[in-house]
């Protein structure tokens, strides 16, 4: 094969300290539509995908769960390769960095690097996000030392790290973007990404003495390699980079990656740098996406927004989610995930255009046709013009990596063969046997149209373009024909097969109607779930005795970071009772505030203060995870002191 027409295109290997949600799937959704379409457009092609499995954040996960790193990754890795698996997803090879391929190839590099003198050993000191496992540097610091990502609290950390000397490579970088102008995509991201290396960058600290979860420093086992230095050797690993070098020249210089605009400086400045280092080229294309959010917010677990693409093709199909996401929003803008606007392209842009089409043209071939596609001496037409036309518009669309945009050329032609049908009125033409040549002309090239868009389509929709040339009696798949072997007329003679709707069309009124019910009903189980005491008899109850009280005075115990120490006064006695609500209130909350007080608690010692009592307060999950409390209080203020509560 012609050593130009390859193509090596990478997503970024996705953390598993999380389970895959739309995001994920898009990224993957977008790189397998682009691999599918350079392989109908004669490329020999490379789709690699995988999983990040070292580094604090997995460690943190592994504990929380209470399992090993190892465990951890192992089971969440497989929901990932699900989630491939889920989407169609034609990838070549799936790489996880705990695998020993990779392991050997990162370590290979480091060494290569030190002996180069381009890493080199020194000390650290910086405010740190933990989690997300990345210096902050002064000037990108949020309010209050935050991280300007996540809006977390910075913790300074210094440590003895090892340094990639990043700086000496930048001029290189740059003057490769000022050759390259496609070199980062798209345009914004490329500006972004040129102001931010001639601001210039600093040697960059590439291991940690604080981890244990990662790939040991070859010789020097106290430090572990940085995640990111790791993750991002991921893309020549898979390439053969250190065992199979004749596959490594063969795809190397034909890579691609891939990535959302959250990791943008990793790949367009690190990862470069890097490759130079090394002595390899570095990417010919990096693609920097947008985000999805949800009802205008970024997802989240702690939201609880997180859209989970297993649902969604479970409940509207893979190809109709595949082609919204590829539709909705122009790729590398953000863009806000609704179910509502998916129902909408279904209904309109899938049932409508697409299928009508389909449904049209299949039912007038049949019974005008006997089920089989006419012959005419001539089948050149506008709709023959114009698809020439499309074919080369979708080709520079597509390499653009302007999803959406191919995909509103393509619906263009879609809709110009429905307004073809109007136009020539075939039902007319059938009446007359004068027109039967006309008749066979408008047939076939409404055959050609759908055949042709069909192929189109394939790199987004591959069962429905499959599904279409089955009805169509084309046994061949089209998702491995060649664009450029259509030849329009050459459907002539096929016979049908059988008619089946494509995309049944979705009521919005009961599909608002039975959301709404789901919704309900998904209430009443959160409701059912609240854990409940075993019931108690009156008498039991009767025996709690609960008084009137006023806080008095509020101090903090040193030894504690959970306790004060509170003077309350029960207008008949004054006690002293410890409570663990420091996270909650302040001591001028507190102070003079009348509250309700278990008063026959057997007395214990908590911290070295005797407590003699218990503070009521009610406990409620904000965003259904942080806990907050709210003190119980008598409406009257005024109430005497010592009052019983029953
Ligand atoms: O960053 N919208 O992994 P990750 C669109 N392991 N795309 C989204 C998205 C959203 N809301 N959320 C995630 C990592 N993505 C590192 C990468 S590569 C050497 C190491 C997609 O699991 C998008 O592609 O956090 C983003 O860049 C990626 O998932 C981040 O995945
Ligand atoms: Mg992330």
């Amino acid at each position: 094969m012609n050593n130009e027409k390859r193509f090596y295109i990478t997503t970024p290997i996705y953390y598993v300290n999380d389970i895959p949600h739309i995001g994920h799937a898009y990224t993957t959704t977008a790189c397998d539509t682009i691999s599918r379409y350079k392989r109908m457009k004669g490329y020999d092609v490379f789709f690699l995908t995988g999983t990040d499995e070292h580094g604090q954040k997995i460690q943190a996960a592994a504990e929380a769960k209470g399992e090993t790193p190892q465990q951890l990754v192992d089971r969440i890795h497989q929901t990932f390769r699900d989630l491939c698996k889920l989407l169609n997803a034609s990838n070549d090879d799936f790489i996880r960095t705990t695998e020993d391929r990779h392991i050997r190839a990162v370590q290979a590099i480091f060494s290569k690097l030190i002996e180069k003198g381009d890493i080199y050993k020194g000390t650290y000191s910086g405010y740190y996000c933990v989690p997300d496992e990345t210096y902050v540097p002064e000037n990108a610091m949020g309010p209050n030392k935050t991280c300007p990502d996540c809006g977390r609290p910075l913790t300074i950390m210094e440590e003895e790290s090892y340094f990639f000397r990043a700086s000496k490579y930048v001029p290189q970088l740059i003057e490769y973007y000022e050759t390259h102008l496609k070199a980062v995509m798209p345009e914004t991201r490329y500006n972004e990404i040129m102001s931010f290396l001639k601001g210039g960058v600093r040697d960059q600290s590439v291991s940690r003495t604080t981890l244990k979860w990662g790939i040991p420093v070859p010789g020097d086992e106290k430090h572990v390699i940085y995640v990111w230095f790791d993750a991002l050797v991921n893309y020549v690993t898979a390439a053969g980079y250190l065992d199979d070098p004749e596959k490594f020249a063969r795809w190397w210089p034909h890579v691609r990656h891939m990535v959302g605009k959250d990791i943008i400086r990793f790949h367009c400045v690190t990862w470069p740098l890097l490759l130079i280092a090394m002595g390899v080229n570095v990417p010919v294309e990096i693609f920097a996406h947008g985000w999805w959010t949800v009802d205008g917010e970024k997802m989240s677990k702690t939201r609880k927004n997180v859209v989970d693409p297993f649902k969604i093709v479970k409940e509207y199909g893979l190809d109709p989610f595949r082609y919204f996401m590829m539709r909705e929003v122009p790729f590398g803008n953000d863009g806000d995930f609704s179910e509502l606007a998916l129902v909408g392209r279904i209904n309109s842009d899938l049932a409508n255009d697409l299928g009508n089409l389909l449904n049209r043209t299949h039912r007038m071939i049949q019974s005008y046709r006997g089920g089989v596609v006419p012959k005419c001496t001539d089948a050149k037409s506008e709709l023959s013009a114009m698809s020439v036309n499309v074919l080369e518009r979708v080709d520079r669309a597509m390499n653009d990596y302007a999803f959406d945009e191919a995909l509103k050329t393509i619906w263009e032609f879609i809709g110009r063969a429905n307004k073809f049908i109007d136009e020539t009125m075939p039902w007319k033409l059938a009446k007359d046997e004068s027109q039967a040549e006309r008749l066979d002309f408008v047939l076939l090239n409404l055959y050609e149209a759908l055949r042709l868009s069909a192929m189109l389509v394939a790199p987004v929709m591959p069962e429905t373009s499959q599904r279409i040339w089955k009805q169509l009696g084309i046994q061949e798949d089209p998702t491995k024909s060649q664009y450029d072997a259509f030849t329009w007329g050459d459907g002539a003679g096929m016979t049908l097969g059988e008619s089946e709707v494509l995309f049944p069309r979705i009521d919005i009124e009961e599909w608002k109607k039975s959301k709404e019910e789901k919704k309900l009903q998904e209430e009443a189980a959160a409701q059912a779930a609240i854990e409940h005491e075993e019931e108690i008899s009156i008498d039991a109850f009767k025996t709690v005795e609960m008084r009137v009280a006023r806080i008095t005075k509020c101090e903090e115990i040193p030894k504690s970071k959970k306790l004060y120490k509170l003077e309350v006064d029960l207008g008949y006695e004054k006690r002293t009772v410890c409570s663990g609500i420091k996270a909650f209130f302040t001591p001028e909350e507190l102070e003079g505030r009348t509250i309700i007080l278990v008063t026959n608690l057997k007395p214990v010692k908590l911290c070295g203060v005797e407590s003699n009592g218990m503070i009521l307060c009610a406990s409620v999950k904000k965003d259904g995870v942080s806990e907050q409390l709210t003190l119980l209080t008598p409406e009257d203020k005024d109430i005497p002191l010592g009052s019983r509560v029953s």
